[in-house]
């Protein structure tokens, strides 16, 4: 079964409108020429002044480099890259700590103690003020079980359901700087790893709902596990929210016929990845509500190696990509998250509390342990003449009622997409990353595309759904009126990616600079560029028309021109996703993930280096990439 992981099924039958049919009149303006046509648009005052924070002065400071097919890594001169913490390194557990065989023969519990696969969103955690030393906490989103166990999927059984389960979820690890090299920190007493079997404890309305209880959790309390974490947000008070994402992919109904919550929750008859044959707790037909337990952001405190983490269901279940934090100027948390599934939503929490400061003998994590339980959520309306809405999802307001099926909040939450449907929020083209700049109160958004057919299809087109032919991605960006809690806003976009020799109109682009595709991954650093990943599927990467692009890359956006500069290209059929500093600026951490990737996305054991050998000449691994400066300047500068 070809599939792209990043891409769920269209479950969204509502009669709601989709981006496409409310940007029409922008897109005009957008086809004049970006941001040069944007400063003489209508959306024009709204940006006006979204420069950056850095003042005067050019923001880039590096060459860029060409595309590249290459099956290695390349960043512009005078930088090196290194890559660390790859797939199956021991993460530093005292006494426990298995090395990696390059056989895939490590057991179940190995992997528990190992990096996990799939390396995705990422965080620094500087450890005493330090740019030196601290924790990376970062995600491991699936797993290639062809890669993974040595025979890949046949002889499937319980032990390789267990490694695979293991190499999902969260780590933590300790890293030092070492000379203009950085390395794992082993033993650590922070070294951790948070897999598919993990306790996570329920947080906010959802905890202890009806649906939420199993025979195996009768309170609806306590739910074994995290899966498919993608992107990844550090929150203020030094914690981690990880989104849980395609979690659709490891439950299976089996022939039962699914209900209409089910449904709209793209519940399959098998699960691509198969643990309900040795797991029953993914046989939705014997246990329902176990579905229901995954689709949350979690929430995790890396400097607590004792803490329990929580899944935070105040912010709304959804195929989460990740969740991005705001600070209101009264001091409350705004979360802004967007749900990566074709024609799905963006959301935004609202603390009820101000974000607390540390004391009392607790660290600010500590302080703020239930400040995510407690606010309100909305989901977004964007019109077509630029403006928005943010719609409450508030049980008993407007038509989230019983008598629609909604008992109480927790039901709200559980079913956030039905209830995003009945208020008449804007289906998107799969919302992947978020940027938000503090200052400006700008906020980013990459709709990385929507086509689930792409280039192996030529060139790219659904005839069949004229709505699913945004092959290229675009980034939009919108304001909240007054604060980051407003319930109104403006919006357009920043970039339509995409390369001018392509046929079709919609797949040129407006790029001021590097052409790039699909993008998904956002980081504003501190100095205010906006670095840009991308996510070209390996079915469609060089082909059709994404074949003058390359491989997957990263790109540096200085928003007061508009130039976006290519930095860094990537090993073959990787994804690059997740970008993190330490606070000098002097080194950025980013994820090289599933290198090698085949189309089908399960390799042929047999055949493990068919499309690269990275990072280390032998099977391909998901690693950490550190980018220094040769003379130990900023990143970018
Ligand atoms: Fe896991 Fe939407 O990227
Ligand atoms: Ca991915
Ligand atoms: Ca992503
Ligand atoms: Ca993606």
């Amino acid at each position: 079964m070809a599939k792209d992981f990043d891409t769920m099924e269209d479950s969204n039958c509502s009669s709601n409108a989709d981006i496409h049919s409310v940007s029409d009149p922008a897109r005009r303006v957008w086809l004049q020429g970006g941001l040069a046509a944007l400063a003489g648009s209508a959306l024009a005052p709204l940006f006006a002044g979204c420069a950056t924070t850095a003042g005067a002065g050019p923001l880039l400071g590096f060459k860029a480099i060409p595309v590249s097919t290459a099956d290695t890594i390349v960043v512009p001169e005078g930088y090196v890259a290194t890559a660390i913490a790859a797939w199956g390194e021991p993460i530093g557990v005292a006494g426990n700590m298995p090395a990696w065989r390059e056989d895939a023969s490590a057991s179940a519990a190995d992997q528990a103690v190992q990096m996990g696969m799939h390396h995705d969103g990422i965080h620094f955690y500087a450890l005493a003020d330090s740019s030196t030393r601290g924790l990376l906490t970062m995600n491991h989103e699936y797993v290639d079980d062809g890669l993974l166990h040595a025979g890949g999927m046949a002889n499937w059984t319980a032990e390789k359901v267990k490694k695979a389960q293991a190499a999902h979820g969260v780590a933590v690890v300790e890293v030092e700087r070492k000379g203009e090299g950085w390395d794992l920190v082993r033993p650590s007493a922070y070294a951790r790893r948070f897999t598919a079997s993990t306790p996570f404890a329920l947080g906010g309305p959802a905890a202890g709902h009806s649906m939420m209880k199993t025979a195996a959790d009768p309170a609806g309390r306590t739910v074994l596990g995290t899966l498919n974490n993608c992107a990844s947000g550090k929150t203020p008070w030094g914690t981690y929210l990880s989104g849980e994402e395609n979690f659709a992919y490891y439950f299976a109904l089996g022939e039962a016929l699914p209900d209409a919550h089910q449904k709209r929750w793209g519940l399959r008859k098998t699960a691509f990845f198969r643990w309900n044959e040795h797991d029953e707790r993914f046989d939705a037909a014997k246990h329902p509500n176990e579905y229901n337990r995954f689709g949350w952001v979690v929430e995790i405190d890396p400097m607590d190696p004792k803490s329990t983490p929580v899944k935070r269901t105040a912010l709304g279940r959804a195929a989460h990509e990740g969740a991005w934090i705001a600070v209101t100027k009264d001091g409350r948390a705004v979360v802004y998250s967007g749900e990566d599934s074709r024609f799905e939503y963006i959301y935004k929490f609202v603390s009820r509390d101000r974000i607390a400061p540390a004391g009392g003998g607790l660290t600010q994590a500590q302080a703020n342990r239930e400040l995510l339980d407690h606010g309100t959520l909305h989901v977004a309306r964007f019109d077509a003449d630029g403006s928005g809405r943010w719609l409450p999802l508030v049980h008993g307001q407007g038509p989230l009622t019983v008598a629609n099926g909604f008992a109480d909040q927790g039901e709200v939450v559980i079913k956030a997409r039905q209830a995003s449907d009945a208020l008449g929020a804007t289906k998107m083209d799969r919302p992947e990353w978020l940027a938000i700049d503090q200052q400006s109160g700008e906020v980013f958004c990459t709709l990385t595309n929507n086509s689930s057919r792409g280039a192996k299809d030529q060139p790219g087109v659904d005839a069949a759904n004229p709505r699913a032919n945004n092959v290229m991605g675009n980034i939009i960006r919108w304001k909240d009126d007054g604060d980051f809690d407003g319930v109104t806003m403006r919006w357009s976009h920043l970039v339509l990616a995409g390369d001018p020799a392509n046929a079709r109109p919609e797949a040129k682009g407006n790029i001021n600079g590097d052409l790039f595709a699909c993008p998904d991954g956002l980081m504003l650093d501190a100095r205010g560029v906006l670095w840009i990943q991308t996510d070209m599927h390996a079915s469609q990467m060089n082909q059709g028309e994404l074949v003058r692009i390359g491989n997957n890359q990263m790109l540096a956006c200085d928003r007061s021109t508009g130039e976006i500069r290519r930095f860094l290209t990537g090993p073959v059929n990787c994804e690059i996703t997740g970008a993190t500093q330490t606070p000098d600026g002097a080194t950025m951490f980013i994820n090289i993930q599933h290198p090698g990737e085949t189309p089908s996305d399960c390799s042929d054991p047999a055949e493990p280096n068919k499309f690269s050998k990275w990072p280390h000449g032998g099977r391909p691994r998901s690693a950490t990439v550190v980018i220094r400066r040769k003379d130990g300047g900023v990143i970018g500068a």
